[in-house]
């Protein structure tokens, strides 16, 4: 039963014009929120060129040769940190990734005095990945150069929403009149709240699934329904996105125990036959097997995607480098 239906029309949608004549009219990607669809597509465009590029034996490009891209990442990582890292140096740019755990910040230096210390060494690409939200946004404010997030928080994590709506969009044709579930632990998933902003933008209809504990404060203001039953949540689904329990982010018990969570919100392939015969299986990864996902639906390759969305991860990342260094590569920049 659908619990909770809101008004979506304060949503950009696809209809909406961009504000200038420039497709991608913005000089950092701080999230998913504020972009108008137009700016969403084309960066799926052009991360669609960078798919087929990445498929063949030479991947290098010298489009952005000569520009310095630093990666700062304050929480752990494997394949957004790897992916950024590809991307740069795909594109030719000189990438270099800084450790948190051994940089002046463990001495107690403040995030804008490094953002102030890392400006004066004129990088053209900032990756940052952060705990705290709206951390990304305030550096974002001292740097000259153009600042991706990749990740604050619970707040934002717009590059892994593209990847998904790339990932979506090629395999389904389209990511409008979609009906794309997000479950698991909303509540401390940036995962799910760029997810939740960029498939509304595009015209998709997007269900949360999760125990009322596991949904966010403001769910009634994010434009979708929400399901507290697994089986409800999933009946005529096209997508079906896991989310992992944040465990590093909960303060107290959530949950009454792993088990008796596999058993009610565990994506299986039980559960997933009210779903569309050609469901896709999402997953932003780090997967806990056997908690949020069986083993046997992960590994699934007819209908599981899961690393598709990094394939597609790598080329995301270079359409945003990409895209947000053509003015400076143009010269329009001061
Ligand atoms: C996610 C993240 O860090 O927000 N992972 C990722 O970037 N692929 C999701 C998670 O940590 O569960």
């Amino acid at each position: 039963m659908s619990m909770n239906s809101t008004d979506q029309s304060s949503y950009p949608r696809a209809d909406v014009a961009p504000p200038s004549g420039k497709l991608f009219p913005h000089k950092h990607l701080l999230g998913i929120w504020g972009l108008d669809p137009t700016a969403i597509k084309h960066l799926l465009d052009v991360a669609d060129g960078y798919v087929d590029l990445n498929r063949q034996a030479v991947k290098s490009t010298e489009t952005c040769r000569g520009l310095t891209q630093i990666n700062l990442f304050f929480e752990n990582s494997t394949r957004t940190l790897m992916s950024f890292e590809i991307a740069g140096k795909r594109l030719g740019l000189d990438t270099i990734s800084m450790s948190t755990g051994t940089s002046s910040i463990k001495k107690g230096e403040t995030l804008l005095d490094t953002a102030a210390t890392l400006n004066a060494m004129h990088p053209d690409v900032l990756v940052m990945r952060h705990a705290d939200s709206g951390a990304v946004k305030l550096l974002s404010e001292k740097m000259d150069c153009a600042v991706i997030n990749a990740g604050d928080g619970r707040a934002e994590h717009p590059t892994q929403a593209l990847l998904d709506a790339l990932t979506i969009r090629r395999r389904k044709g389209s990511i409008h009149g979609q009906t794309i579930v997000i479950s698991g632990d909303v509540a401390h998933s940036r995962v799910a709240r760029s997810n939740i902003y960029l498939l509304n933008a595009m015209g998709a209809r997007v269900r949360l699934v999760a125990p009322p504990t596991l949904l966010p404060a403001d769910i009634d203001r994010l434009g979708v329904e929400v399901f507290h039953h697994m089986e409800q949540g999933l009946e005529g689904a096209d997508v079906v996105m896991m989310l992992r329990l944040q465990n590093e982010r909960m303060q107290g018990a959530f949950l009454p125990s792993l088990r008796e969570y596999y058993h009610f919100w565990g994506l299986t392939r039980e559960k997933l036959k009210v779903a569309k015969d050609d469901v896709l299986v999402m997953h932003p990864g780090p997967m806990n097997r056997g908690v949020e996902i069986a083993s046997d639906v992960a590994d699934d390759l007819d209908r599981s995607a899961i690393e598709e969305q990094v394939e597609m991860g790598v080329a995301v990342r270079m359409a945003c480098i990409d895209v947000l260094t053509r003015d400076l590569r143009n010269g329009e920049r001061s």
